[in-house]
């Protein structure tokens, strides 16, 4: 195992099959105690056909024997699931092994970052779309742009960071990747709470009604980032915003279908960890902790 991906969901799958066509054989760690083969075909479909592809899989429960080569980690799970997997997973982790969080949302990062022992950390944010047909089929849904930088301890091997940029179609290495993270976090805090409340599809927000809401989120988001040292524009925040909601109009968010499907949402790492920051910082934001306070009753009520 050189390359693991934990989290093998969607995304994770998609980027298993991205590697693996730029020559690249990861392993997929699965749950722990998870029945699974040692390798498993995988099928990605996309307008052109279906691609197969066989991957290595293994479970987090694995001896750290299993782990002896892995250079480079992967974690493509929901944010509220990476900081306990990887307390799971560290010890057994090689210190030169570096990992690379992809996930909505931000803020497991600030918590991994004491715990990495002097491993290196990089962070992504990704616009592709997949859907999960079953457990080992993917839909390719949609291109996007995939934004990756580093965080924190020794830089990634630059072998490995060609072999993801070449892996990964339209994606960037950015010397700076908070602003981006930031960027996609106005995205989430905008779409992803209102459609879930509302169970609608994210091009429904275009109508008025939703504007002075969207307005408030992204100024508290604007206000919030200033106090942790970060300038964003809440105007170019907001055309984002609009754009996403225009390109993904037919959309059905990520948190609404998480609270459709009866599963926790990513909302602590969201707008939840906007209201954490600013009550650091003495803030109150209003907007923030109202959709907050609603997908959490939501949450418990399902
Ligand atoms: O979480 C999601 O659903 C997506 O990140 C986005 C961009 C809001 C589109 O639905």
């Amino acid at each position: 195992m050189n390359i693991a991906i934990l989290g093998a969901g969607a995304i994770g799958q998609l980027l298993a099959h991205q590697l693996a066509k730029a020559g690249a054989a990861p392993t997929l760690l699965l749950k722990a105690g998870k029945p699974c083969s040692a390798s498993q075909s995988f099928g990605c479909l996309t307008p052109e056909g279906e691609s197969l592809q066989t991957f290595s899989q293994c479970t987090l429960d694995a001896p750290a024997s299993a782990f002896t080569h892995c250079r480079l980690l992967l974690v493509t799970l929901k944010a509220y699931q990476v900081l306990d997997a990887l307390q799971a997973l560290l010890p057994k982790l090689p210190l030169g092994c570096h990992i690379l969080l992809l996930h909505n949302g931000l803020g497991p990062h600030s918590k991994l970052q004491p715990r990495l022992d002097g491993r290196g950390l990089s962070l992504g944010t990704t616009s592709q779309g997949a859907l999960r047909l079953g457990p080992h089929q993917i839909r390719h849904t949609g291109k996007g742009l995939t934004q990756l930088g580093h965080f924190a301890g020794p830089a990634l091997a630059d072998n490995d960071k060609a072999l993801l940029l070449r892996a990964i179609p339209g994606s960037e290495w950015l010397a700076d990747i908070l602003p981006a993270l930031w960027g996609k976090l106005a995205v989430n805090a905008a779409i992803n709470p209102l459609t879930a409340l509302d169970d609608v599809p994210n091009g429904r927000l275009a109508e008025a009604a939703y504007q002075p809401t969207i307005d408030a989120i992204i100024h508290e988001l604007v206000q919030v980032a200033a106090k942790e040292g970060l300038q964003l524009q809440a105007h170019a925040l907001l055309k984002r915003v609009r754009d996403v909601i225009e390109l993904t109009a037919d959309n059905s968010s990520s948190m609404r279908q998480d609270l459709l499907h009866g599963r926790p949402s990513e909302i602590d790492a969201i707008n939840g960890y906007l209201v954490q920051l600013a009550q650091r910082h003495g803030l109150e934001l209003p907007i923030n902790q109202k959709l907050t306070r609603q997908i959490k009753q939501r949450e418990a009520a399902l």
